[in-house]
């Protein structure tokens, strides 16, 4: 029997949190790196929490298999084994009085921490990831976010080959030894949890800045990089101090400490980390250069550098009292860094992309095994916690609160909480309670958002009554069973509506208002509008008001009025995406019937007018007239058919292209410019249209536009039009060029690793029936390298989550590829493994078929034993 058959994680369970039964004072930490091994001395100094009920209580540290105890010893007496126990990873400590040090002394081995997780190494530098969990692989201590202390920090380490030594908030003292080494020694004044800990040692460079903040304190600015990368620093150095303005400005946040740095590394887990003073950055994260990064890096980069900063104080300064709790900081955050890329670039644009996402893939999970609330009530491993409903979705809920209680009144509860707050622990509750105390409203409906699971359906009509001038939008309300959760409570939904006239006008409403906010809190509910002299065209759910499937009978002739006059931009997009999704799913079932597929021209002409309206911001031309995503058709599909969405999708898009192209061709040319490259929301929004007309006039497969094409691959003078020019090539049936550019785009950019994930990512998301055979040769050749998450993310997680035709493939090779990987990560790098798992946990939305080889899988990997608690969750959950 395997050991995991034996030892069945746990269950961790919100209903049994208690509070420690010791505080720390104070925390210092002592790091000895060498090449083979790290030792780590913590001296902790304890307090006895007045809060615990129970005064015997032993003190309870968590550790990892991977700690080898070197030394333990209380106000200098060391204690033997006797004198604790171990406790699975756990060690608890008994008869302590209430206030003592602890010194302990572990040995670990960062060099071979290939789980990204604790201390390890990254391209020959030493660096740290303890969120969630990671501290208790550095040493002994209470890694819970509820325990804050103040932490100082030495680090010692060779001077030659680790000439920087960094740990979080101020360096303080520093110094030279006699053998090579050197030490330094950081002093951080805010308590923090121990996730918050980071260190970093290695041969870096940076640049460097400064801030004044409102009130006048200089902050030094550096962002460190390996030299061959010191050249891409710029745009994020840039993006940090809009952020600090922006958030002074919008939230009233300053800085706090001397010195703020972000630390590039090229082997990270996740996107980046907001460890206090001293961020660390996946190198995809923070790298921005015009030859070698594309428009949505470079946002990507602005985006995820503010919402790190933003951190510092919703995160750090109040973070969590627990782990069920992650949504506090993550939600709101992601709301803080989706208001600063609004205000930066179109807001519109950014509201279609954020709900593009929620719709695709937060809806997914919520249909899937790993269903959970905002606030989850239980986990086996939080790392597979880190979800888009944790993130996305609980974005959606702050911003809801925000629609509710307007700007101004979200101000003094977004004041008030960091107020009340400041230094402490908290929970969503907490947050909630701000917001209610400064608008005097009960939210106590709103807060079912954070405990139930699930995507609400709200389904509306329309009755227009001309006698009485009265127009009443019914709507019923219910959200379907989630995996984790069999019924539900009605939510508080706010619905933002506005009604159109017949010339597409804005009917003023409530006070003269043009958009008011429906609040539907019950499973049926009507709302009653006077004065309205004709029956309307109702615009529902303005900019996303809610995250919930709004289903409202349009016929496709008002989806296109909207599309047309709708004063609320993403609802004209939104109009634009039913039109589409309902034409598609009626092809989906005529090319499932065998019947010949025949394009409604309602779409084509639609499209025309788009293109030809020349007042429209050239961002939005190109989302109205991209088709919704295969993903997105799955995601509304009650059984994916992974190749009818996929003929369809084609079928869609050649028949706009040769119906359009002359058009096409004209926008293609008339957005083609010679201007020097920049990054600024224009320029990104001509080159993705140029780049959308160039995706259509290549579908039809025409030798001319191939030219184009490949006129646009040798002469772009940057990474977004070569790299759109490249994958439309590869993607395309010209086979002679598919292998003529990704052989030159390799043989220029090989010593670009970002560049080289992408060439990885184009090819793995190729269409063409041979892309699992080039998947498992890229697998083998020089630029792969199996121990960094960047490039199993680039190759095998692009092809099983992007590339649905291939990976579904009917012989079952793609499930068996995964199950293949997961098995080997699932040792490796468990958090990555996980990851990789979620396209098969969805087995049950395909046919029997389909979903029988992919659960076969599941069950191999079940079966290859010895399980992380990562996988096993993911798998339990699956197979249940
Ligand atoms: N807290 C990080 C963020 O949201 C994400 C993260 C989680 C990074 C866990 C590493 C490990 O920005
Ligand atoms: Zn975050």
């Amino acid at each position: 029997m395997s050991q995991s058959m034996i030892e069945q994680p746990n269950v961790i369970y919100l209903k049994d949190y208690e509070v420690p039964a010791f505080l720390v004072e104070q925390t210092e930490l002592r790091f000895e790196l060498e090449e083979d091994q790290a030792l780590v001395r913590s001296q902790v100094r304890y307090a006895r929490n007045p809060e615990s009920s129970n005064r015997q209580h032993p003190l309870l540290l968590d550790g990892h298999e991977s700690l080898e105890l070197q030394r333990l010893s209380i106000d200098g007496e060391v204690l033997s084994e006797k004198d604790y126990r171990r406790v699975g990873e756990q060690l608890s400590i008994p008869n302590l009085p209430d206030h003592f040090t602890l010194e302990c002394i572990t040995r670990i081995e960062p060099q071979n921490n290939t789980a990204l997780e604790g201390l390890y190494k990254s391209d020959g530098m030493f660096c740290t990831q303890c969120e969630a969990e990671g501290f208790r692989r550095i040493t002994f201590y209470q890694d819970r976010p509820d325990v804050m202390a103040l932490f100082e920090t030495i680090v010692v380490a060779d001077k030659q080959r680790y000439p920087v030594l960094l740990s979080n908030g101020n360096m303080v003292d520093a110094g030279d030894e006699d053998d090579g080494r050197h030490w330094v020694k950081w002093q951080d004044p805010f308590p923090k949890p121990a996730y918050l800990f980071a260190l970093v040692a290695g041969d870096l460079e940076c640049i460097d800045d400064r801030f004044t903040t409102a009130s006048g304190r200089h902050v030094s600015l550096k962002i460190f990089a390996e030299t061959k990368d010191l050249d891409k620093l710029d745009y994020a150095m840039t993006s940090l101090k809009q952020s600090m303005k922006w958030d002074e400005e919008v939230y009233g946040r300053e800085y706090d400490l001397d010195i703020f740095m972000i630390v590039a590394v090229d082997f990270f887990n996740m996107g980046a980390m907001e460890n206090k003073g001293l961020n660390i950055f996946n190198t995809s994260c923070v790298l921005a250069h015009p030859e070698t990064t594309v428009d949505a890096g470079f946002q990507r980069v602005e985006a995820v550098v503010a919402h790190e900063y933003f951190h510092n104080w919703s995160g750090n300064r109040v973070t969590c009292r627990d782990w069920f709790q992650l949504s506090l900081k993550e939600g709101f955050t992601v709301f803080r860094d989706s208001q600063f890329s609004a205000d930066m670039n179109s807001p519109t644009v950014k509201r279609i992309e954020d709900v593009a996402l929620l719709r695709t893939a937060q809806f997914a999970e919520d249909a899937g095994p790993m269903a959970h609330p905002v606030r989850p009530a239980s986990f086996i491993e939080i790392s597979n916690f880190y979800t888009l409903t944790i993130y996305e979705k609980g974005c959606e809920v702050v911003r809801m609160l925000h629609t509710l209680l307007g700007a101004e009144t979200f101000r003094k509860g977004s004041d008030l909480y960091f107020d009340r707050h400041d230094g402490q622990a908290v929970t969503t509750d907490d947050f909630v309670q701000a917001m209610a105390d400064v608008s005097g409203r009960d939210l106590s409906r709103f807060k079912l958002w954070y405990s139930q699971s699930g995507t609400p359906q709200v389904s509306v009509t329309g009755e227009y009554d001309a006698e009485h001038q009265r127009y009443t939008l019914h709507m019923r309300q219910s959200c379907p069973a989630t995996a984790d959760m069999a019924t539900k409570q009605p939510f508080l939904i706010p619905v933002a509506v506005g009604l159109l006239d017949a010339q597409g006008d804005d009917i003023p409403l409530t006070g003269g208002q043009t958009t008011e906010v429906l609040e539907c809190v019950a499973a049926e509910q009507s709302f009653v509008f006077d004065n309205i002299t004709v029956e309307p065209t109702p615009s529902l759910l303005r900019d996303f008001s809610a995250p919930v499937k709004l289903r409202f009978p349009y016929s496709r002739e008002q989806l296109v009025f909207l599309m047309q006059h709708d004063s609320d931009g993403f609802n004209r997009w939104d109009a634009a995406q039913q039109l589409a999704v309902g034409i598609m799913s009626e092809l989906v079932v005529d090319y499932q019937q065998g019947r010949t597929l025949v394009l409604d021209s309602a779409l084509i002409e639609a499209y025309r007018q788009i293109l030809n309206d020349a007042s429209l911001d050239k961002a939005m031309v190109a989302k109205v007239l991209t088709l919704p995503s295969e993903a997105y058709l799955s995601e509304l599909a009650e059984v994916i058919d992974v190749d009818a969405i996929h003929q369809v999708h084609r079928f869609v898009k050649d028949a706009i292209a040769t119906a359009l192209a002359p058009l096409f061709l004209q926008v293609y040319q008339a957005n083609t410019s010679a201007e020097e490259y920049s990054p600024d929301a224009t320029s990104v929004a001509r080159r993705s249209l140029k780049n959308l007309a160039l995706s259509y006039l290549m579908t039809t497969e025409q030798p001319e536009y191939l030219a184009l094409a490949l006129q646009q691959f040798k002469q772009a003078d940057n990474m977004t039009d070569s790299q759109a020019a490249l994958t439309l090539i590869a993607h395309s049936g010209f086979e002679a060029e598919a292998a003529e550019v990704l052989a030159s785009f390799y043989q220029r950019w090989q010593s670009e690793s970002l560049v080289v994930n992408q060439w990885l990512a184009v090819q793995a998301s190729d269409p063409k029936p041979d892309a699992l055979a080039r998947v498992e040769a890229l697998q083998q050749h020089e630029a792969y390298d199996a121990s960094n998450p960047n490039k199993i993310r680039s190759l095998v997680s692009v092809f099983c989550a992007q590339n649905m035709q291939n990976f579904h493939n009917s012989d079952g090779s793609g499930y068996r590829f995964l199950a293949d990987q997961i098995i080997v990560l699932n040792k490796q790098n468990p958090q990555i493994a996980s990851r990789l798992l979620t396209p098969l946990t969805r087995w049950k939305k395909y046919s029997a078929e389909q979903g029988a080889l992919m659960k076969a899988e599941l069950q191999r990997i079940n079966n290859s034993g010895d399980l992380s608690r990562d996988v096993f969750e993911v798998l339990s959950k699956s197979l249940a």
